[in-house]
């Protein structure tokens, strides 16, 4: 059966399906079973970055066998006096970590400048290991020297919403993943 999609306007812009529903969860389904077998013996710490990741750290987490704990965190951007990038700060993160093996959930990785920031402030509190899950990979864009160990799916340089992406606050309801209408 051909599906056709009705464009979906969000503020100024169209957007169209790009990865629907169901091809979302059958792919965290193979994420999940991979983190299962990985982590056979061992109690992992899930930490998911809000607010993106909630859709994809509900699917995921329900797929997971292996005995698990789940926390959130947040990243509130500032403007460094000192240097002319945004920096990232990481907030809530209430967990001692020394010892632990996290896995950080994220819904999209772009360039890496986040996940960058965020995998070394992690890192410095001492887990026993921490590895990368991303349901989305801007693979062409994607520049930082990270292992990204579970990637759902790899996406061209295109802008996307639904499944917790916004655009500007909006689509974060969207059930499917849209991508802008050329
Ligand atoms: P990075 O630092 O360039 O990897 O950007 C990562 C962050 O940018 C993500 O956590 C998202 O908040 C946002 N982002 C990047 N690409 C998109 C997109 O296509 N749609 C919505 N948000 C995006």
């Amino acid at each position: 059966m051909i599906e056709i999609s009705t464009p979906m306007k969000v503020h100024d812009k169209e957007f169209e399906v790009f990865i629907n529903y169901q091809d979302i969860l059958d792919n965290i389904k193979s994420m999940a079973y991979q983190i299962n077998e990985d982590y056979q013996g061992r109690s992992p710490l899930f930490i998911g970055v809000l607010n993106g990741v909630f859709m994809f750290a509900a699917d995921l987490m329900k797929e997971i066998t292996v005995p698990s704990e789940i926390s959130f965190i947040k990243l509130a951007s500032y403007q460094d006096l000192a240097s002319t990038g945004q920096v990232k700060e990481l907030i809530g993160l209430k967990e001692d970590l020394s010892g632990k093996d996290v896995i950080i959930m994220e819904d999209i990785v772009d360039t890496g400048e986040t996940m960058h920031h965020l995998w070394q402030q992690l890192k410095a509190l001492e887990p026993r290991s921490v590895e990368i899950a991303t349901l989305l990979l801007k693979v062409d864009v994607f520049k930082k020297d990270i292992p990204l160990k579970y990637v759902g799916f790899k996406i061209p340089e295109k802008f996307v919403i639904g499944y917790g992406l916004d655009y500007n606050g909006h689509g974060r309801n969207l059930k499917d993943i849209y991508q802008i209408k050329e």
